[in-house]
């Protein structure tokens, strides 16, 4: 019998304690089990967490544990794994992480766990699909954050450059969560208005999207540079996934799908906009692309075709 929003997150390290720790100001969780290979820095976590709890805003069971407690999950999140380290891309830990994701994914199985796989270890498309492949479970229950943090960089920079709301920025980062990733900009819009025709009416040049774009690919590396590791964006991104899914919001966010066939891919996930709800990915959304950003999807997902065929299968 499964808990309503228990969580369990596997990997303590930045990303998912980030993620954890946004729990205590968000809400929305009941109960959070700690799970990693080391025990002790799972239970100093934990502690940690627990100190905060007079001042969260709803009342959260934290505690530290083994895999058996992914057995009546809703959600496990796994942020487990070797972490970037400047110059290295996503893709060049491909086969390092690979090897984890398969172990914990085997333990996470082994539970009898029947809720919803939340992937965010890099590379986070390739990631995701080992996760899918060794646990069975159907393609809407695996979920990889893709680029729903891309996304966010993305709506951030706009807005600071229109000086409009992220909330009403509405343009995606879809493709690889990595260098190919891409933006289709015909498919961007300003509240209800095409952001294309918004620059043209304000005179705004186009080069300024390119450099915007250029700022969120390199975001990462910029960050690692100066401070080892990204985790405050993740951390808040995985909450937003996860409320998405306990909450049956039917949001959309650009996050790591299977493929079958919607942009002309198939055995492989990639960041793509999909409705999120309480079944996982209820529906992926099929823009009708031009032939450029076609040729941009196909550009990105053979990137990571290539490497999952010869890496990971
Ligand atoms: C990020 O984009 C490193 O994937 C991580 O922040």
């Amino acid at each position: 019998m499964k808990k309503d929003r228990k969580v369990v997150l596997v990997g303590t390290g930045f990303v998912g304690m980030s993620m954890a720790y946004s729990f205590l100001t968000s809400g929305g969780v009941d109960e959070l089990v700690l799970i990693d290979v080391d025990k002790e820095k799972a239970l100093g976590e934990t502690m940690d967490l627990q100190h905060g709890l007079p001042f969260a805003r709803n009342k959260i069971v934290i505690k530290t544990g083994g895999y058996e407690e992914c057995s009546d999950a809703e959600i496990v999140v796994i942020t487990a794994g070797t972490a970037q380290r400047p110059g290295q891309s996503r893709l060049d830990m491909t086969a390092v992480n690979a090897n984890i994701m398969k172990g914990i994914t085997e333990n996470i199985m082994a539970s009898g766990f029947d809720g919803i796989l939340v992937v965010a270890s890099n590379p986070v498309d390739l990631m995701t699909y080992v996760a899918w492949h060794v646990s069975g479970l159907p393609k809407n229950r695996v979920i990889g954050s893709g680029t729903i943090l891309d996304t966010a960089r993305l709506r951030y920079l706009m807005s600071e450059y229109l000086g409009i709301s992220t909330n009403n920025i509405h343009a995606y980062i879809m493709g690889e969560h990595g260098d190919s990733s891409f933006v289709p900009w015909t498919h961007a819009y300003v509240g209800s208005k095409c952001l294309l025709e918004l620059l043209d009416e304000k005179s705004k040049d186009l080069n300024d999207l390119n450099e915007i774009y250029h700022q969120v690919q390199q975001a990462a590396y910029e960050i690692i540079n100066r401070k080892k590791s990204t985790y405050y964006g993740i951390g808040l991104a995985l909450n937003r996934l996860v409320q998405t899914i306990l909450n049956d919001e039917h949001a959309i966010l650009t996050v790591s799908a299977y493929q079958e066939g919607e942009y002309g891919w198939h055995d492989m996930f990639i960041g793509v906009p999909a409705i999120i709800g309480h079944n996982g990915v209820e529906e992926i959304i099929k823009l009708p692309l031009n032939e450029v950003d076609q040729g941009k999807f196909d550009h990105s997902a053979s990137t990571l075709k290539e490497v999952q065929e010869s890496t990971i299968k």
